[in-house]
């Protein structure tokens, strides 16, 4: 049972543009924190190059926000947009083309929980969320690149590795992802 501290259900919305600031500080944390013992301190600090804030994903009414009372459990959307990862000041990866759901996997995006919330089915919420809308908006597959700290996460939830890459970051350190991929129906 996915469940706050006060031992009742978390609850979800959708984000709003009043979010953002918040959402850029559970990143920050979840980014800092979640990732030890995944990557080294230097593939973490890097990785800031490919994560973080779309503000798209807000815009675009995709994004969801996991809430205990008033505190930020976790954040993470969907998007029918082609980008597959990277926040907005990762200029190389933004493509706003829109998806065909016929043919195209939707993506799912930006999954981050608070740390104080970590591994209490927060991330698994959202993924529900994130695939019964991309399903209801016709998609039949769901993809994503995959930090190794949301690699078990999406296993958990029966994604597969289509395929490995490094992703290149500052001062030359590279941050290993996992593009992964599921059915929907
Ligand atoms: C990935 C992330 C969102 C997971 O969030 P979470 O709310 O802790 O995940 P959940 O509690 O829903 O975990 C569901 C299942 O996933 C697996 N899982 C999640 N985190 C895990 C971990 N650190 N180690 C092993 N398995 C893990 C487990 O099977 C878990 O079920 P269990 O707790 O009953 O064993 C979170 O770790 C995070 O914010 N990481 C940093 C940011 C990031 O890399 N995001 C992914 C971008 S692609």
């Amino acid at each position: 049972m996915t469940t706050s501290s006060a031992g009742r259900p978390f609850t979800h919305r959708i984000a709003v543009a009043d979010d953002l600031a918040a959402l850029r500080t559970v990143m920050a944390l979840a980014i800092a924190e979640l990732q030890k013992g995944f990557l080294s301190d230097e593939q973490i600090a890097a990785s800031n190059a490919v994560m973080g804030l779309d503000t798209q994903l807000v815009a675009d009414g995709t994004y969801f926000v996991i809430e205990d009372g008033d505190a930020i459990a976790g954040c993470g959307g969907w998007s029918y947009r082609a980008t597959l990862y990277g926040g907005d000041h990762s200029k190389d990866l933004r493509d706003p083309a829109t998806l065909d759901p016929a043919v195209d996997a939707a993506r799912i995006r930006a999954m981050y929980t608070h740390p104080a919330f970590a591994r209490r089915g927060v991330g698994r919420l959202i993924m529900t969320l994130c695939e019964d809308a991309a399903r209801a908006a016709g998609f039949r597959r769901a993809e994503m690149m995959a930090t190794l700290s949301g690699e078990p996460l999406y296993r958990a939830c029966g994604y597969t590795a289509i395929e490995r890459i490094e992703a290149p970051g500052p001062n030359g350190v590279a941050v290993p992802l996992i593009r992964m991929g599921k059915a929907l129906d």
